[in-house]
């Protein structure tokens, strides 16, 4: 299992590229399977999930076809198995987006539960109960959901009880072939939704209140193909600009967007970052400066993403002052705080809170990841502490981050990957 060494102690300073967006990615591909024609798709990230979902739409039978350019070209015409099996789904919980275009579009899915992960139970209760309101049987029978809706679905008025962003997507997916007017109230506003909202809109979909939490959907015959580009990813620009702050650093990232991460960078300049932003970029400069602790509470799009959490855990890490970081969404993902003990943090928590002493300076420790953003902490916490650290089972980061290793070292990171 590969390991990451850090040697830390390197403001980091430089540019880099920012990927495509893996959250937005994953539905994008999912939704190839509504169209009636080939996709053509840029900018996809080159992760290890992005790879899982394709892999997930060839044992489906869909035509993948990847160019020099990492352009895709999806054609899901030759689909013959409505199936995502085991194997898939329980190392990708996000599988579960194409039980919504299956059943709009085939009538039938057969969708291995997925199961809960090491940051909560994660169920998928109200995917199923929006289905089911749009006229879909289901029965869970041998660990899959085994959807069917043989006459197609039906447009519904359907009110989600947690803000949810899978299970947005899914019935929006949903909803776009199914007869008549669906309306999704409280629905997830996160910027990958509106992105797959666009998607859907260019292959012929009609969709009302892109952006907002009540979406009205005109449900079409069919959806053809086109081309799209995935938008930037902004949980990868938020952690750049966070470990950049964290080290006292100087970055500046291209093709990303601004606009897209509002609340983490107005926490960042909180924690004293000079920010400037250009159309397509972000630039942050700490001028050598140690951070200040912020406080930090996450909730659904717009305020502040339950993905930037763990980042901004390691930045208080080594912060003047005392910060606060309170959980909202998932009920077990403070768990970077023991690792970051590890390594000479002074966090204590408290229900879904952390409260965080800031230390001058982290030490260097053999530390685990455990899921994708608590690793990214313990990336940045190498960072900025004193000596040699280790992180072990980093298949968790790549899941996420496209080419870690090499965008920090362009950054003048001591990083290596070696093979353990
Ligand atoms: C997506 C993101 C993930 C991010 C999360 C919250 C992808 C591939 N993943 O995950 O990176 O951390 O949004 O921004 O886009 N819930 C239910 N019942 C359901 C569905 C969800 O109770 O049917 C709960 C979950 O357990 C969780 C909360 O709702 O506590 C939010 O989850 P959700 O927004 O659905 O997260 P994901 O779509 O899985």
């Amino acid at each position: 299992m590969d390991k990451l060494i850090i040697t830390g102690g390197n403001p980091l300073n430089g540019e880099i590229r920012i990927s495509g967006s893996k959250n937005s990615g994953l539905p994008i591909l999912a939704a190839t399977l509504l169209a009636d024609g080939p996709m053509h798709l840029q900018n996809l990230p080159h992760l290890n999930d992005i790879t899982t979902m394709l892999s997930l739409l060839r044992c489906m039978g869909v035509g993948v076809t990847i160019d020099e350019r990492m352009g895709v070209e999806i054609d899901s015409t030759s689909i013959n198995d409505f199936a995502a099996p085991y194997d898939l789904v329980k190392t990708m919980r996000a599988s579960i987006l194409v039980l919504g275009p299956l059943l709009t579009r085939f009538g039938k899915a057969d969708v291995s539960f997925p199961g809960g992960c090491a940051i909560g139970s994660r169920p998928v209760d109200i995917h199923l109960r929006g289905l089911e309101a749009m006229g879909a049987q289901i029965e869970v029978d041998g660990g899959y959901i085994r959807a069917r809706a043989p006459h197609g679905l039906k447009g519904a008025h359907f009110f989600m009880d947690i803000v949810t962003v899978g299970g947005t997507e899914n019935l929006l997916m949903a909803a776009v072939l199914a007869k008549g007017k669906t309306v999704l109230e409280n629905a997830a506003r996160e910027p990958e939704i509106v992105d797959l909202a666009n998607c859907l809109v260019r292959m012929g979909a009609q969709i009302e209140g892109i952006g907002s939490d009540s979406l009205t959907i005109h449900g079409v015959e069919r959806l053809q193909g086109c081309a799209y580009s995935v938008m930037p990813d902004r949980i990868e620009t938020g952690t750049y600009l966070t470990a950049a702050a964290a080290t006292r650093g100087r970055v500046r990232l291209r093709d990303t967007a601004a606009g897209i991460l509002d609340a983490v960078l107005l926490k960042l300049e909180e924690a004293g970052a000079h920010i400037s932003t250009g159309a397509d970029w972000i630039e942050l400069d700490m001028k050598g400066n140690r951070p200040r602790s912020v406080n930090v509470r996450t909730a659904p799009y717009p305020a502040f993403p339950t993905d930037m959490q763990a980042q901004f855990t390691a930045m208080n890490a080594v912060a003047e002052g005392t910060g606060a970081v309170t959980e909202t969404i998932f009920e077990n993902r403070l768990i970077q705080v023991h690792e970051l003990n590890r390594m000479g943090a002074n966090i204590t928590l408290e229900g879904n809170t952390a409260i965080i002493r800031g230390v001058p300076r982290l030490k260097g420790a053999p530390v685990m990841a455990s899921d994708l953003r608590a690793s990214a902490s313990l990336v940045i916490a190498g960072m900025v502490a004193d000596g040699e650290t280790l992180i072990d089972r980093i298949y968790h980061i790549d899941r996420g981050y496209e080419c870690i290793e090499e965008k920090l070292q362009i950054l003048g990171a001591n990083i290596q990957r070696v093979a353990g």
